[in-house]
């Protein structure tokens, strides 16, 4: 049973198909792909783009789903997590899509479900399904011609599931990452890196993308205040002037902190183009899984 918790998961071959499968359902039409089968979603984590995004991608494809409220769920109850996804299991889904904030979750019971599990997001590990629509942004962007381009990851990388997967993945389409982070939001990593934004590296850069600053995962407050955070890397129009580039965020944006209201509404900035190829990308992944396993 192949499942998808990491990038890793995906040949590159295979990701370059489900990149040509979901720019065809980038028309939105309604598909029949999955009729009669039923996808389960349960997420132990706040969620709006990736829950909402994988729903109407399940729908898109003509598949049932089951949104499990785990605000409601017996988990109050003292019901273990394990219990709690063997029980939706034997209601035989065809797909389970898991979030949670303790890394591994989903690799753990992938191992003891029936069905292909899907990462939705675990901790600070992986969000394989936000890399794959991320990088097929760059891709339909530059069409196809990634090898090469200069890509700036900007903010809180340590805590950033996101930042990880995209690491991951990124470089095996050839682009050229640069870590741009204060030393504590720094990954140990081989990566180049830099503990400045400054105008040198924006003048040579295709692509920023800016993460949040993941506060809930903080121990302790490790910046002065997210205002000082914000006076060195907020991405705002001073900085990026007309510079030709693209500016990719993963949500939620913490306004005039990761990016300035301005900048939001740049051309350059492809936020709700990545939550609009998140649908088709999710598409291309709940088929492939579901119907090739
Ligand atoms: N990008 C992302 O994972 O957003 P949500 O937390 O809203 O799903």
């Amino acid at each position: 049973m192949r499942h998808l918790i990491t990038t890793k998961d995906f040949h590159k071959n295979e990701i370059i198909e489900l990149f040509k499968e979901a720019k065809e359902f980038l028309d939105e039409k309604p598909r029949d792909f999955l009729k009669e089968k039923s996808i389960t979603t349960i997420f132990f984590e706040n969620s709006t783009r990736t829950h909402s995004s994988f729903e109407t991608a399940a729908k898109r494809l003509g598949a049932k789903v089951l949104r499990l409220d785990v605000s409601k769920s017996s988990s109050s109850k003292g019901e273990t997590l394990y219990d709690t996804a063997a029980n939706l299991d034997a209601m035989s889904p065809n797909a389970i899509i898991i979030r949670h904030a303790n890394s591994g979750v989903p690799q753990i019971l992938a191992s003891r479900m029936h069905c292909p599990v899907v990462n939705g997001g675990d901790g600070k590990h992986s969000h394989p399904t936000q890399a794959l629509l991320d990088l097929f942004t760059i891709y339909e962007h530059f069409q196809g011609n990634t090898e090469g381009k200069k890509i700036l990851i900007v903010g809180d990388i340590k805590n950033s599931r996101v930042a990880s997967s995209n690491i991951e993945l990124l470089s095996q389409f050839g682009l050229d990452i640069t870590l741009v982070a204060p030393p504590h939001f720094m990954p140990n990593s081989s990566l180049r890196k830099s503990y400045h934004l400054n105008k040198e590296l924006i003048e040579n850069t295709d692509i920023i993308m800016s993460l949040r600053t993941q506060v809930e995962r903080h121990e302790k407050m490790i910046y002065a205040s997210l205002k000082d955070y914000a006076n060195d890397f907020c991405i705002n129009s001073k900085l990026i002037q007309d510079k030709k580039l693209i500016l990719l965020h993963p949500g939620p944006v913490n306004r005039n902190i990761d990016i300035s209201d301005e900048v939001m509404k740049d051309q350059r900035a492809l936020i709700l183009k990545q939550v609009k190829n998140g649908v088709a990308i999710r598409m291309a992944v709940l088929k492939k899984l579901i119907l090739e396993n």
